[in-house]
């Protein structure tokens, strides 16, 4: 062959490393195109199986590593990567439903994802309607023809409710309507949502299984291979893809998950039994505390908590007063996310946010970080004290 040029020789060079690399460490495989041997192989191979590679968007060795371990901790057969985990309830809906459809969503779920419902389902001809997952009972009722997916969380977002999943679960199952699940706050940790009845579990991975407060991910796992093609096909029709690089900064944080979610369960149980002694709080809602709402599904089903909760202040106080308590803050900023290194704390006007809800009174929702508890001790204490005294 003739000499090539230099440049075309950079790019076409035939040097190969030594195979036999092997480290604890996942490698960072980032493409686009993925070459084929000859155009038989590339006609032969079918993306949908996840034996060989076919186009980035489907996978690299750095994302499927990230899906079998997600699907591990969240005791799964399939996963898909998606990139945010409201994208993941997205896939979720789209997979699903289909025009004419309804969906059932709790009454404490995920502000986006109830936003999403009004507005986006909407739109694509998909009802929704909202269920109080505190009273199972009433739940058969609001199931009809038209129900196909059924949304479970646990606990509900900010007031955190603990429900009877395996009651949902069963009374799902038995109309015919799939449970999907948020598995965000459990994070394949606290509770094993399949064996609970949920036959599709997604996550924000953007929480712990990241837990560094720098990526942002979702996962939708299953047990069943009908389900998981669904998901898989419309995942790729939609072209869901994640980049090797967040990927490979949750794989890097996922081996110590366990043990971050340890440390935060700890320093907000502790920090949420205090505030309960405060004068200036009505409750602690938190699903380990003997009086929050849901409290004895938690202890039947559960082995650990996430490092959240709210607190409810007397109706004595006002809004403003309650601001004026976050913004004294210092070690806890004001920010949404939760499970990174940062502990946060984000006002909610429980009236405005669930006006079925009995409480009055206003919250704080605390997201547990991994500053020493008893420096975020003196920290509520100082800003209870400048907030509250006058
Ligand atoms: C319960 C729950 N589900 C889903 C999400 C969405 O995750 P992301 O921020 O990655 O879109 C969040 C984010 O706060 C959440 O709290």
């Amino acid at each position: 062959m003739t000499r090539r040029d230099p440049c075309t020789e950079l790019i076409h060079h035939a040097y190969r490393p030594p195979a036999g690399f092997e480290a604890p460490q996942v490698p960072v495989h980032k493409a686009s195109t993925i070459m084929f041997a000859n155009v038989a192989a590339m006609r032969a191979r079918d993306w949908r199986n996840k034996t060989g590679y076919t186009y980035g968007l489907h996978g690299t060795p750095t994302t499927f590593t990230l899906e079998a371990r997600i699907a591990a901790l969240e005791g799964a057969e399939h996963c898909v990567l998606t990139p945010s985990g409201l994208s993941a309830i997205a896939l979720v809906n789209q997979a699903l439903l289909a025009q004419g459809d309804e969906v059932l969503l709790p009454v404490n779920v995920y502000g986006p994802s109830a936003e999403m419902a009004r507005h986006e389902l909407k739109r694509w001809g998909i009802s929704h309607r909202l269920y109080d997952p505190m009273d199972p009972a009433a739940l058969p009722a609001l199931l009809g023809p038209k129900t196909k997916l059924i949304w479970l969380e646990a606990p509900g977002s900010v007031t955190m409710e603990f429900p009877d999943l395996p009651e949902l679960a069963r009374i799902a199952r038995d109309h015919g309507v799939t449970a999907a699940l948020d598995n965000t706050w459990g994070a394949g940790l606290a509770f094993n949502g399949f064996d609970l009845g949920a036959q599709v579990v997604m996550q924000a991975l953007t929480k712990y299984p990241s837990g560094g407060g720098d990526v942002l991910m979702g996962s939708v796992c299953t047990r069943n291979a009908g389900l998981a093609d669904q998901i898989k096909l419309c995942h790729m029709r939609m072209g869901l893809g994640v980049g090797a690089n967040d990927v490979e900064l949750v794989l890097r944080s996922l081996s110590t998950i366990s043990i971050r979610y340890a440390a935060q369960d700890a320093s907000a149980r502790s920090l949420a039994r205090w505030l309960t002694t405060r004068p200036e709080v009505s409750a602690v809602l938190h699903p380990a505390l003997p009086d929050s709402p849901g409290h004895a599904h938690w202890q039947t089903h559960c082995t650990a908590a996430a490092g959240l909760f709210s607190a409810l202040f007397d109706p004595r106080f006002s809004a403003a007063q309650v601001d004026a308590f976050v913004d004294a803050l210092h070690l806890f900023k004001i920010g949404y996310s939760w499970a990174g290194p940062v502990s946060l704390a984000v006002p909610y006007d429980l009236q405005q946010m669930r006006g079925d809800h009995a409480s009055t009174g206003h919250l704080v929702r605390f997201a547990v970080g991994f500053e020493d508890p008893l420096d975020l001790k003196a920290d509520l204490a100082q800003a209870l004290e400048i907030a509250f005294s006058s």
